[in-house]
């Protein structure tokens, strides 16, 4: 079985739409500071290419989480595996993230964030996937919605492969 890659987004279209992105950040933060948080490692060059585009006073942090939980109940919970290395209290967050699938991770992402008091919190996540979407999440910015398929690049593997390519592309396998 081989792995094949159809370009979804390309490099261009990702450029344009993080400059419109930045523009809307910088105008919402007018005057302020605030704390980039990237959910690691698929939101890694998102973050990285959005906080260049940013007309604000920055600061950078990182998480790695995973989540637990079976099927559409409100039980599972958020795995730690890295956390901040800086106290948000008081300040204004903006959480930088992959992909929303099933909405899982982020909904207990942000209830853990809000519990550390933060003057406000936001979210921009690059890519949407809607159709298996299983919690509502609040979106602030969002790059591209995509249809229900499995799609590697710009930070997000398969296996940890392909993260490094420029562009998004649907994987198949034939
Ligand atoms: P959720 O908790 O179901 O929203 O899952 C979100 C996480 O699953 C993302 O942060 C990604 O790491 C991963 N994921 C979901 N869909 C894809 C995909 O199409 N390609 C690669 N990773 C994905
Ligand atoms: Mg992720």
């Amino acid at each position: 079985m081989s792995e094949k890659i159809s370009k979804l987004i390309t490099e261009e279209q990702i450029e344009e739409k993080l400059t419109q992105i930045a523009g809307e950040i910088s105008e919402r933060y007018k005057g302020e500071s605030v704390t980039v948080i990237c959910v690691l490692k698929g939101a890694v060059m998102v973050m990285v290419d959005l906080v260049k585009k940013l007309n604000l006073p920055v600061e950078m942090d990182f998480m790695d989480v995973s989540s637990y939980g079976s099927g559409t109940s409100s039980s599972g919970s958020l795995k730690v595996n890295k956390d901040l290395e800086n106290s948000i209290e008081g300040k204004n967050v903006l959480l930088v993230e992959d992909i929303i699938d099933s909405g899982r991770t982020l909904h207990y992402l942000i209830e853990y964030l809000k519990k550390k008091n933060p003057k406000s919190l936001s979210l921009f996540a690059m890519l949407d996937k809607p159709s298996r979407r299983e919690f509502d999440i609040p979106f602030d910015w969002k790059g591209f919605e995509i249809p229900d398929e499995f799609v590697v690049g710009y930070g997000l593997d398969y296996d940890q492969k392909y993260r490094n390519l420029p562009y998004i592309g649907i994987l198949q396998f034939d």
